[in-house]
C-alpha cells in the first residue's frame, strides 16, 4: 500500500504542524502582532512551525518593487524580533520555494470560479480597485491554500478575517483527497479568543489595517514613541465616561483589549485599574504601555544584521523546500503530470 505523506504525518509520535504567513503590503502593526505574531510565538513551542513572508500574495495588487523587496526583509526581521526563534521554527520567504506557485496552479484546476467569487476579502479589494482587478487577486485564496497544504499543516493560526480562506483551503484538500487519493492533511483554523480582531483607532467598526485610509488608526510596530502617543491621543472614543469592556461601546472595548493583551492582565484587573479614571488617562496609559512593549522589540530589530537574516532565511528555505518538494511530487503523480523521464 502507498503510505502517503498524510499517512506519515498522522503517526502519533509526530508533532503537529502549524503554518502561517503575513503578506508584505505594508509595515506590520499592532493588529498583526496581537492577532497573529503573539500567538505564533506561543505556539512554536508546542508545534513544528513554519512562518512565511508571502511576497507572491503581495503582488496581487500594484506595488513598487524596491518597496516590496525591502519590506519582505523587514517583516522577516520583525518575525525574529517579535520572538519567533529561528532555531526551532522555520522562517522563509514564499518566492524562495517555487513549489508554492506550482501547487497553486494545480489546485486552481480543481477550484470553481463560484467559490472564489464568494470570498469577501476579494470582493472588498475588488470594490476598492474597480478599474483593473488582476486575475491574481481573484486567485489569491488558491495560492494561500497551496501555502498551507504543501506542508501537510494541521493548524493555521490567523486572525478572524482569514476564516473564509481557511474554509476554502479545507474544501480544496478534501476534494483533492476524494478525487485523487489521500494526499493532503486537512488543516484547521486556529483563531485566538482575544485579539482576533483589533480595530482601527480612528474607526472602531473597521479592523486595524495597513491599508487604512487614516494613518492614525493604525499603530505600526516600528512607530517611534511620539507617533504612538499622537495616535492614541487622537483615538476615537465612545460617548459616556465608563471604562469597561462592553460590546455596545466598541472604541473603549478595543482600547481595553489592546491594554489587556499588552499587559497580560485579566479583564477585571484592567477595568479595576481604570476605575475612577477618564478617557484621557486611558489613552495616556495605553500609549505608555505600547511604547514600553515596542522599545525592546525595536532594539532587537536593529540588532539583527543583514548576514544573520540571510542565514536564517536560507536555512528556512532549505527546510521548507524539502517538505514542499515531497508533497508536490506526490500531487503531480496523483494527477498524472509526468515529464519526458516518466517522473515529475
Ligand atoms: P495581513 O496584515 O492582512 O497580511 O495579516 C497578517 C496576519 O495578521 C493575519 O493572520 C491576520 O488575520 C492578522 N491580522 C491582520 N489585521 C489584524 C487585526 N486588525 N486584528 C487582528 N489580527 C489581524
Ligand atoms: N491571506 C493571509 C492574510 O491576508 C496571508 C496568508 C497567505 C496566509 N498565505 C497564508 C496566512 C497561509 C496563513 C497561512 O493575512
Amino acid at each position: 500500500m502507498d503510505v502517503g505523506i498524510v499517512g506519515l504525518r498522522q503517526l502519533e509520535s509526530m508533532p503537529k504542524r502549524i503554518f502561517s504567513g503575513v503578506k508584505p503590503t505594508g509595515p506590520l502593526h499592532l493588529g498583526n502582532y496581537l492577532g497573529a505574531l503573539r500567538n505564533w510565538v506561543e505556539l512554536q513551542r508546542q508545534y513544528e512551525s513554519f512562518f512565511c513572508i508571502v511576497n507572491l500574495h503581495a503582488i496581487t495588487i500594484p506595488v513598487d518593487p524596491d518597496y516590496l523587496s525591502a519590506l519582505t526583509l523587514e517583516i522577516a526581521r520583525l518575525y525574529v524580533a517579535a520572538g519567533i526563534d529561528p532555531e526551532i521554527s522555520t522562517i522563509f520567504i514564499q518566492s524562495d520555494v517555487p513549489e508554492h506557485a506550482e501547487l497553486a496552479w494545480i489546485l486552481n484546476c480543481s477550484t470553481r470560479m463560484s467559490e472564489l467569487e464568494r470570498m469577501t476579502q476579494y470582493k472588498e479589494q475588488a470594490r476598492k480597485q474597480r478599474e483593473s482587478i488582476g486575475a491574481g487577486l481573484f486567485e489569491y485564496p488558491v495560492l494561500m491554500a497551496a501555502d498551507i497544504l504543501l506542508y501537510q499543516t494541521n493548524l493555521v493560526p490567523v486572525g478572524e478575517d482569514q476564516k473564509q480562506h481557511l474554509e476554502l483551503t479545507r474544501d480544496l484538500a478534501i476534494r483533492f483527497n476524494r478525487d485523487y487519493g489521500e494526499t493532503f492533511q486537512v488543516p484547521e483554523p486556529y483563531i485566538p479568543k482575544v485579539g482576533a480582531r483589533i480595530m482601527s483607532l480612528s474607526d472602531p467598526l473597521k479592523k486595524m489595517s495597513k491599508s487604512d485610509d487614516d494613518p492614525n488608526g493604525c499603530v505600526m510596530l516600528l512607530d517611534d514613541a511620539d507617533t504612538v502617543r499622537r495616535k492614541f491621543k487622537r483615538a476615537v472614543t465612545d460617548s459616556g465616561t465608563q471604562i469597561k469592556f462592553d460590546d455596545s461601546r466598541p472604541a473603549i472595548t478595543n482600547l481595553l483589549t489592546i491594554y489587556q493583551l499588552l499587559t497580560g492582565k485579566a479583564p477585571a484587573d484592567v477595568e479595576a485599574h481604570f476605575t475612577g479614571k477618564g478617557y484621557t488617562q486611558l489613552k495616556q496609559d495605553l500609549a505608555e504601555v505600547t511604547i514600553e512593549f515596542l522599545r525592546p522589540l525595536q532594539e532587537r530589530v536593529r540588532g539583527i544584521s543583514a548576514d544573520d537574516l540571510r542565514g536564517i532565511l536560507e536555512h528556512g528555505r532549505n527546510k521548507a523546500q524539502g517538505i514542499a518538494r515531497a508533497t508536490l511530487a506526490q500531487v503531480m503523480t496523483r494527477r498524472g503530470v509526468v515529464g519526458a523521464s516518466g517522473s515529475n
